[in-house]
């Protein structure tokens, strides 16, 4: 048996061997204006870099003096930051109920220390909205359903709203048959995942989700990215307001990561993305002008092949299953907006777990607690299961009273502000 240092030297080998791998593709790729890197700001990645700074590795978070000069400020309370999206919403041709929807989804991403898809997607969002692209005022449809399933018609709904609704209808069924399988067409941008999960395990339940996005991820040995960044979200409750709540991209990394290390001159390691010859790259420039990601694992020789696979496998549930557009027939996404119907696929699965072994609670608590107590490689940066970095994000949020926006961020809300004719967003320090 390899101890843990030393199964960490065999990943460290593995991954500098796969450096060696560089691949040659018999095509070229899509041409890429790559809009859909427009789509995270560099706001995303400040916060997000700073928040992993309490868990991931130096490479990633040393800031730089650039990094430093745009350093978050503005400290918006949370109800605040509801407030003004709602506003903004309500300017931009949607109902109060889906403004009110949309508005608590983003607020919950930033409070969780997703900012990538918080208020940094607002604009698109509202732009979406202006262009009749998305539909504010629509409500969803259930076109065919079984005890246990439905299968509904966003009706190019704002993804929350589209979201909520299926969701709860997978709920719905799960308490009264054991199960709830819901999937959607005709659906748009649904922000984290993980919110609808979490709306599962509110109610006891065991939540399961995804999404299809803008193909931006090249599958193993393509020289094309075929798939979107499809995130998948497992949340499981235990007991006492714990829980495990996985919520992920399937993707190697966010493109929004690449964009920094670009903006800070630097590297990006080996594994994230791929240049136009479909080589993995460190150059961050190249990696953001291909617009080719990695899938989870990175390159073929460390097992990228199996996020890949999860890609697909969340491209299947979605865009397959529901009939709405799949891998390369989605849609690119920008900051301005789009003119096509994004007609994206979701699902959304809710399990009783009442109707298996008596105690799940108890022992997913005790799970949680037997993988939090291991024994750290670096006593400073404790095991954690999925969720505590979010969890401990909002503990941050709460002891400060409000979140922190970067200055690029505040621009674009004074611009917004001013352009829908709504009170600005005001700061608590
Ligand atoms: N709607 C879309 O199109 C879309 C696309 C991509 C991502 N997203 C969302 O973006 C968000 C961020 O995705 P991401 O892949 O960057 O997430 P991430 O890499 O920050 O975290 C992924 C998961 O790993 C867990 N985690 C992090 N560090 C951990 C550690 N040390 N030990 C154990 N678990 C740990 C987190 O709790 C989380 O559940 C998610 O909410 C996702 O749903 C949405």
């Amino acid at each position: 048996m390899l101890c843990q240092k030393q199964q960490q030297q065999f990943r460290c080998i593995a991954l500098n061997a796969s450096a060696l791998l560089l691949y040659s593709h018999k095509n070229k790729p899509l041409p890429v204006e790559h809009s859909v890197l427009g789509g995270f700001s560099n706001d995303y990645s400040l916060a997000q870099q700073q928040r992993r700074n309490l868990y991931t590795s130096k490479f990633r978070m040393a800031p730089t003096s650039e990094e430093n000069k745009s350093k978050p400020i503005g400290l918006v309370a949370i109800d605040e930051t509801r407030r003004f999206m709602t506003d903004c919403f309500l300017k931009s041709k949607t109902s109060p109920e889906n403004s009110k929807a949309m508005a608590d989804l983003l607020a919950e991403a930033d409070y969780r220390g997703h900012f990538s898809h918080g208020m940094n997607r607002l604009e698109m969002y509202i732009n979406d909205l202006h262009k009749n692209s998305t539909d504010g005022m629509c409500q969803p449809e259930i076109l065919n359903e079984t005890p246990a399933t439905a299968w509904v018609d966003g009706k190019n709904g704002l993804g929350a709203v589209v979201g909520n609704f299926c969701m709860d209808i997978a709920i719905k069924k799960a308490k009264q048959v054991g199960v709830g399988v819901v999937a959607a067409k005709r659906s748009n941008h649904y922000g984290i995942a993980g919110w609808y999960t979490m709306r599962a395990m509110k109610e006891g339940l065991i939540g399961l989700s995804g999404t299809n996005t803008s193909p931006l991820m090249t599958p193993s040995r393509s020289l094309e990215p075929a798939l979107g960044t499809n995130p998948i979200s497992f949340a499981a409750p235990a007991n006492n307001g714990d829980s495990f709540v996985l919520d992920m991209a399937t993707t190697a990394v966010a493109v929004g990561k690449i964009e920094i290390q670009r903006r800070k001159g630097e590297k990006i390691p080996l594994g994230w993305a791929y240049d136009e010859q479909g080589n993995m790259t460190t150059d961050a420039n190249l990696a953001f002008t291909s617009g080719c990601l990695a899938p989870l694992g990175g390159n073929e020789l460390t097992s990228g092949y199996k996020g890949y696979g999860l890609g697909a496998m969340v491209e299947i549930l979605c865009g397959i299953l529901s009939g709405s557009l799949y891998s390369n027939k989605v849609r690119k996404w920008t900051h301005v907006g789009s003119d096509a119907e994004a007609d994206l696929g979701q699902f959304f699965i809710a399990i009783d777990p009442n109707c298996f072994a008596p105690g799940f609670t108890d022992r997913q608590t005790d799970m949680n607690n037997i993988l939090r107590n291991l024994k750290p490689v670096d006593p400073s940066k404790p095991v954690l299961v999925a969720g505590d970095p979010e969890r401990e994000h909002m503990e941050k949020v709460d002891k400060e009273g409000g979140v922190r926006y970067t200055p690029n961020q505040i621009k674009t809300c004074e611009e917004l502000a001013k352009r829908l004719n709504i009170p600005p967003l005001k700061f608590n320090s």
